[in-house]
């Protein structure tokens, strides 16, 4: 009996320092331990034993299945751990793979020019003001001298809201000029960029949707001289420092007196091309000293506070700085299109 024990814990113990995976080490345990296993077997022959003989052989067989017990849990650890290494090997990410692209946005050509004209003005100490898409005629006309029945109102083909011609699709960004006027003291010093509709037929020129930004300063003592430095200041810092600008008299019915500017062209400097059609120059606003009327009527007083404003079309100047001949390429949002900028 004694014999036998050591021998299957011998036997054991090499079988179990050469097993390489766990379910060898499971056949093992059932070999060994199992209900019918040999050291079970073994343990179940104990009572054939004499008495003398039994306490003793009790004992070792104890030893002999805390042995193979210890044995087995420390191979277990070992092959685990081997498994947990190999595991990791065949895991290992390759951080220098190169990975899927995810397609970026980016900016729409019409928000880069209006962000850049933005900086333009905010560079000069303007602040950005914001006014309703939906305006009453009020704010729309009325307030920029152009009261109901004058032939202005006509000129700009108006999507009312409303039966009774109050509410409207604001046509210009002219209106909110009036809104701050009546909402801040001077010195005012703000532009306003914004959406605008007109009943227009859509074609290659024309949207019934586009984009204005209007700007509007107040201040005691301003004149036709500030107007003409802060304009040509803008223009030079939009298509570069040997720009240079003219003015035309034009009317509105909001200032007075009124002008239209011109830059040279940026694409020839002058000498005429494609962009300028030849004329050396472009239309980039209208602009103007702000009527007395117009003051008066959003509460500033014109015999303290004189001002300029201007207007100016933010797609033409998307189109004429990237060269894109037809409007409604900025409204269709086609990614092929867009992603050129
Ligand atoms: N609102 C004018 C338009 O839509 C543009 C304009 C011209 C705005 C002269 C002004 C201005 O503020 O002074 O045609």
């Amino acid at each position: 009996m004694r014999d036998k024990l050591l021998e299957v814990r011998e036997k054991a113990l090499k079988n179990l320092s050469d097993v390489s995976d766990l379910n060898q080490l499971d056949d093992i345990r059932i070999r060994l331990l199992g209900k019918k296993g040999e050291l079970t077997s073994l343990m179940k022959g104990m009572g054939k034993l004499s008495k003398e003989e039994r306490p003793a052989m009790g004992q070792l067989a104890n030893e002999v299945r805390t042995a193979i017990e210890k044995e087995m849990e420390k191979s277990k650890t070992r092959l685990e751990q081997q498994a947990l290494a190999y595991k990791l090997k065949k895991e290992k990410i390759d951080v220098t793979m190169p990975g899927k692209a995810s397609r970026i946005g980016h900016r729409h050509p019409m928000n880069i020019v209006i962000e850049d004209i933005k900086n333009i003005f905010i560079g000069m100490g303007y602040e950005i003001a914001e006014g309703p898409e939906v305006e009453d005629a009020y704010y729309n006309f009325t307030a920029l001298n152009i009261p109901p029945g004058h032939t202005a109102r006509d000129e700009q083909d108006t999507f009312y809201v409303d039966g009774e011609g109050d509410l409207l699709l604001r046509t210009q960004t002219s209106p909110i000029q009036v809104r701050v006027m009546e909402n801040k003291k001077p010195p005012i010093r703000i532009i306003a960029p914004g959406r605008v509709y007109r009943s227009d037929e859509v074609d290659a020129t024309h949207s019934p949707i586009f984009h204005q930004l209007e700007g509007l300063v107040i201040d005691k003592g301003i004149t036709m001289g500030d107007l003409k430095g802060a304009l040509e200041v803008f223009a030079k810092q939009l298509f570069g420092e040997d720009t240079k600008v003219r003015f035309r008299p034009h009317h509105f019915p909001f200032t007075e007196p009124s002008a239209e500017m011109d830059a040279t062209c940026f694409g020839c400097g002058g000498k005429g091309c494609r962009i300028c059609k030849d004329s050396g120059w472009i239309e980039m606003l209208g602009c103007g000293m702000v009527h007395p009327k117009v003051l008066e009527m959003s509460g500033i007083d014109s015999s303290v506070y004189s001002g300029f404003a201007f207007g100016m079309g933010l797609e033409r100047v998307a189109m004429q700085r990237y060269g894109i001949n037809d409007l409604r390429l900025l409204f269709e949002n086609d990614a092929k299109f867009l992603k050129q900028f």
